[in-house]
């Protein structure tokens, strides 16, 4: 009984330190901060960013170290816990549960690190040498996550940056994500899926989306949709379900990436990923 509480003990006062450090970074990313939506989204979500900080890490640890991210590490107590069913776990307190519910947002997914690393990479390839005149050109990161896409995007150029995802808790850390690494961007929660895409974006950012084989027929319907009236698509992905054969004859392999060793751990079975681009005049 007493050993038992000892333990408890000293897991709650390393849960503690370990957020504290974490907290000081969020006061001075606050203090610094000059977007005011992205400011303006995690002020009316208080509850969830103190949750997000009480159990995250900012980490470097993924294959875009220049980017620095809330995410959910091996380092993190709530890492070893299985994915929370929102009214089951008595241990943990109800928001923490629903925060964490579906923390897809708290995980750099290895489609999503490609096509990150690949946008960092790659500059040129994808952009073009557009200087200021970019300006005006709009990207969205759809199924963003973590919002990695959207801020490698935008910490190199001056594109108009949009990342959504349905998931609201998501969209938080994104927006805390964005402020951690001092870019401006728009996010949005809207499932754009839902209706047929407009003639609004020039790029479009797929990370690790094909996970499933429903979403992936709406998604690829809507991707060919936007594709055809213009805009140029690049998926990462480390080989899921959604990436059958007769999809890759639509698509041009770019660059494929070993993945390194804590993402091969975390990611059991995948050990290389790949960023694709449409193709065109391919059905
Ligand atoms: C596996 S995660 C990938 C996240 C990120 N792109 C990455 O690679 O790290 C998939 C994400 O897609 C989001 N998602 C699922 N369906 C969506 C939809 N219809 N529209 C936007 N986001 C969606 C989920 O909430 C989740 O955050």
């Amino acid at each position: 009984m007493i050993v038992r509480s000892v333990a408890c003990l000293k897991k709650r006062l390393i849960a503690r330190k370990f957020s504290r450090s974490t907290k000081d970074t969020w006061d001075h990313v606050l203090r610094n901060s000059h977007g005011a939506s992205l400011k303006g989204l995690t002020e009316s979500r208080r509850d969830v960013v103190r949750t997000i900080l009480n159990n995250t890490e900012v980490s470097h640890d993924h294959m875009t170290p220049e980017l620095k991210l809330f995410l959910l590490t091996e380092n993190c107590p709530l890492y070893r816990e299985p994915f929370l069913d929102k009214d089951g776990d008595r241990r943990l307190d109800s928001l923490t549960r629903t925060t964490f519910q579906d923390p897809f947002w708290s995980i750099y997914w290895p489609g999503g690190q490609v096509l990150g690393r690949f946008i960092l990479d790659e500059r040129e390839r994808i952009f073009g040498r557009r200087g200021a005149k970019g300006g005006a050109l709009r990207i969205l990161d759809l199924g963003a996550g973590c919002g990695a896409a959207a801020i490698a995007a935008k910490s190199i150029g001056p594109w108009q940056v949009v990342a959504n995802d349905i998931n609201e808790v998501a969209c938080v850390a994104i927006a805390m994500n964005a402020m951690l690494n001092d870019v401006d961007i728009e996010v949005s929660w809207e499932n754009l899926l839902k209706r047929p895409p407009e003639d609004l974006y020039d790029m479009i950012f797929v990370g690790d989306l094909l996970y499933d084989e429903e979403i992936t027929n709406i998604l690829i319907t809507w991707l060919e949709n936007a594709h055809a009236r213009g805009a140029r698509i690049y998926l990462g992905d480390p080989g899921r379900h959604g990436l059958t054969e007769n999809l890759k004859k639509r698509l041009r392999l770019l660059r494929r990436y070993s993945l390194p060793e804590n993402v091969k751990r975390e990611n059991h079975g995948y050990d290389t990923a790949t960023v694709w681009e449409f193709a065109a005049g391919t059905k």
